[in-house]
């Protein structure tokens, strides 16, 4: 039987999160939390059960969890939530598309989605809460801070080190052995050849 998984957070970026865990063929999707007046709409079929409100109540019933909010400019909100399940005791699993490349010498912290066509080598280190999106490249030895977004078709290359909270937008690509610190969004398209710290 297939396990539970409640989402938080019922956008479009929901809706790619619900195709990869589709294809996992390994959970189940409960429900969706998100505003009050959104409950009981459907997406994608699945129907938003519950606001943040809910969420004490939902720990105690379900195991897994996803945070399905997008994130661009700010990760705070994405923050808050994971920290708040943590401490309940939510499991966070990692969600790996079945058509994404993850080497077997690659780490994955918890709640970290890799979506389709996403390609993780070896060496590299990502951490708990990133969105790894679709046809992200994370070369060789990189590594990606906590509660980070690396956007569609990205490229980070071999061991640069992106720091907790930052946002790569689509198609960005960062020179290899570089830094990028903490908080920082990297618009959709840039070439970064520097640290940014
Ligand atoms: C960087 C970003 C967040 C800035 O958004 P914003 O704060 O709303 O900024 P604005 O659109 O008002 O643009 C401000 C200025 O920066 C410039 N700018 C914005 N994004 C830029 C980019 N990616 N590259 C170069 N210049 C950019 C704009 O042209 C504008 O310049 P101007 O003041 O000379 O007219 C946004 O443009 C972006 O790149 N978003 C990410 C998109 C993406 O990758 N989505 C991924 C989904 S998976």
């Amino acid at each position: 039987m297939k396990e539970k998984i409640i989402l938080i957070g019922g956008g479009g970026h929901c809706k790619s999160c619900i195709d990869v865990i589709e294809q996992t063929g390994i959970f189940q999707i409960a429900g969706i939390v998100d505003l009050p007046e959104k409950l009981h709409q459907k997406i994608l079929g699945y129907e938003v059960i519950a606001t943040d409100d809910d969420l004490p109540r939902l720990v105690n019933e379900y195991e897994n969890f996803l945070i399905t909010l997008g994130q661009i400019k700010t990760p705070e909100k994405r923050i808050r939530i994971f920290q708040a399940l943590k401490e309940s005791g939510a499991k966070l699993p990692v969600i790996i598309s079945p058509i994404a490349y993850v080497s077997k010498h690659a780490k994955i912290g918890a709640g970290t989605i890799i979506m389709h066509h996403a390609m993780i080598n070896a060496g590299a280190k990502i951490g708990s809460n990133c969105i790894i999106n679709s046809r992200a490249l994370i070369e060789h030895d990189a590594i990606i801070g906590d509660h980070c977004h690396i956007a569609t078709v990205a490229i980070i290359n071999g061991g640069t080190v992106i720091s907790p909270k930052t946002f790569v937008g689509s198609n960005a690509v960062c020179k290899e052995y570089i830094e990028i610190g903490e908080n920082t969004v990297i618009g959709c398209g840039a070439k970064i050849i520097k640290n940014i710290l």
